[in-house]
């Protein structure tokens, strides 16, 4: 098939394109590198040896997306542009509606108008209510409580509405819970701008020693040790679950919704403990004050992946931890050219 990756050169976007084009699939990425660079997508194409088209623009601009609907001609599209900063979201709530809410409708206007309806959307598990039991199951109460969380929310709903008014639609919501890791290759992996917000890319540079400190964002929660618990996934494990929801739209239509995790739980100092004893580094800590919005567990039930799309993660957390030290142990300043 022909499928459109918007935001394919970002970190979980680099990643699938590997996997799509490893089952045989045409590519093209939409991506304004708004967060992502250009030399992820040159080390796409050198680690499978196949071309992948570039179209540099932005969702916003909807003739530059009608312009590459009508080169290229997708039959499906796996949609990843969007802005995904928890924090920044409360800062700047416009550019993140904008962003992702504005340029979903604008990819969606554009796949109505012209046929194309297969759509794999990456969601995340922050679309939960934060008072849901755990294991998160896909049918609990959705109730962001970040502005990035709603636009995610929010595009979910519009997506059921979509899907409840034309049954041609077929699209897979796929929440994500925590990615992490890298390609065996170390040559592409996460390399997020300026300082990093999530736990595993800020511990991978103090270990490489580009940061002195972890700062630990609380220990007095009611947890295993007090400090946060989280649903790491294997990024390649995340990408082979995209590849799983494409094969089940070819069979079936409606829109269906799947957690993407492991079902199993790390506190920050077990990631902690673990990153320094893989990557036989020390890696200095202190604990802090809570961070605004964070949950003490968030955990995911797989079960429905499992049972409709035959997928599940299969790395450990020792393996994540492995992958993302020889990316980062080989790249210590990301994609940015050493200078
Ligand atoms: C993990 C744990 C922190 C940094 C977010 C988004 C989610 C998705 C993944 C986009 C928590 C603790 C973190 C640090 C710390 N993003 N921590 N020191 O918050 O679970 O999820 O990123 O899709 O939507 O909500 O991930 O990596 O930020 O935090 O102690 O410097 O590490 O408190 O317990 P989170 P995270």
């Amino acid at each position: 098939m022909r499928i459109l990756v918007t935001g394919g050169a970002g970190f979980i976007g680099s990643h699938t394109l590997l996997q799509v084009l490893a089952q045989g699939h045409e590519v093209a990425v939409y991506d304004n590198f708004g967060n992502s660079s250009r030399e992820s997508l040159r080390r796409v194409r050198e680690i499978a040896g196949r071309e992948v088209l570039l179209k540099e623009a932005d969702l916003l601009d909807k003739a530059a997306l009608d312009e590459v609907f009508e080169a290229f001609q997708p039959e499906a599209v796996i949609h990843f542009a969007g802005l995904k900063a928890v924090g920044e979201s409360a800062e700047i709530p416009l550019a993140y509606y904008s962003n992702n809410v504005v340029g979903t409708l604008n990819l969606l206007n554009v796949m109505q108008e012209r046929g194309v309806r297969r759509l794999v959307f990456s969601s995340s598990a922050t679309v939960y209510a934060s008072d849901n039991g755990l294991p998160l199951v896909e049918s609990m109460r959705r109730g962001a409580t970040n502005p990035y969380g709603r636009t995610k929310q929010q595009i979910e709903e519009i997506l059921e509405d979509l899907g409840a008014s034309d049954s041609s639609w077929r699209i897979a919501i796929l929440r994500y819970f925590n990615p992490v890791g890298a390609h065996e290759s170390g040559l592409i992996g996460e390399d997020p701008a300026g300082t990093p917000n999530n736990l595993l890319p800020f511990v991978a540079q103090v270990a490489v020693g580009q940061r002195p400190r972890v700062r630990v964002f609380g220990n007095d929660y009611d947890t295993v040790d007090g400090t946060g618990v989280r649903d790491y996934i294997h990024v390649v494990d995340l990408a082979a679950g995209h590849v799983s929801a494409l094969q089940y739209l070819n069979e079936h239509a409606g829109v269906h919704t799947w957690n993407l995790g492991t079902g199993r739980g790390t506190s920050v100092l077990e990631v902690i403990d673990t990153f320094a004893r893989v990557s036989g580094r020390t890696i200095p800590f202190e604990i802090g004050a809570r961070r605004l919005g964070d949950v003490a567990t968030s955990l995911a039930d797989p079960s429905k992946a499992r049972d409709d799309l035959g997928w599940r993660a299969t790395r450990s957390f020792e393996e994540m931890c492995a992958d993302h030290w020889r990316w980062q142990e080989s790249n210590p300043r990301g994609y940015a050219p050493e200078n």
